[in-house]
């Protein structure tokens, strides 16, 4: 059973996991999900956005590149070796779904999934997306985490729904 929620009433929750053990950026039919540890929640164009980034080589990315909203799930601090898991783990040869035995339900108002299992869970609408730019970027951040040049992808969902278990 879940209930809808303010974004003001799960902000912090979800940074302070983000800034933790991850969150799951969960994209795609069937489902994958991917520990992502960066990413934005403010207010653009009149709505509310919540921004995710993700490298071209993941498999997330050809998902990502495939659908038109995503979820994002926080789970609950037991499930630190799930979140590690789905962090290293790619979902182009493992089934993480399964191997985390995570139960998916269908978005409330996106085509995507979500986690049940998840304390809190976002959908979002992919608005607009934009690779990380090199020639705008401060160079000690080049530098830091761009040594391969694979700049992220940035996408920004409108958030369309926020729940609570
Ligand atoms: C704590 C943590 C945070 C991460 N944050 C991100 C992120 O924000 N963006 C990203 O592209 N990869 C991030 N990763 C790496 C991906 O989760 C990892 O490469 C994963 O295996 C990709 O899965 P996929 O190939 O199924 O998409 C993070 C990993 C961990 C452990």
């Amino acid at each position: 059973m879940r209930k809808e929620v303010e974004l003001f009433d799960v902000f912090q929750e979800t940074l302070d996991k983000l800034d933790g053990n991850g969150i799951l950026l969960v994209a795609g039919n069937p489902p994958n999900p991917m520990t992502i540890g960066w990413g934005t929640i403010g207010h653009i164009w009149g709505r509310q956005i919540m921004t995710v980034m993700v490298r071209p080589v993941r498999h997330t990315y050809g998902l990502m590149e495939s659908v038109k909203d995503f979820s994002v799930c926080v789970l609950p601090e037991e499930f630190r070796k799930e979140l590690g898991f789905c962090g290293t783990r790619s979902g182009r040869d493992t089934d993480k779904v399964e191997a985390c035995h995570f139960t998916m339900e269908k978005c409330f108002r996106a085509d995507s999934f979500f986690i049940a299992e998840s304390a809190i869970h976002f959908e979002c609408r992919i608005v607009h997306k934009h690779r990380i730019d090199a020639t705008t970027l401060d160079p000690q951040i080049i530098k830091r985490y761009y040594p391969l040049e694979d700049y992220h992808m940035v996408y920004y969902g409108e958030i369309v729904g926020i729940y609570r278990r």
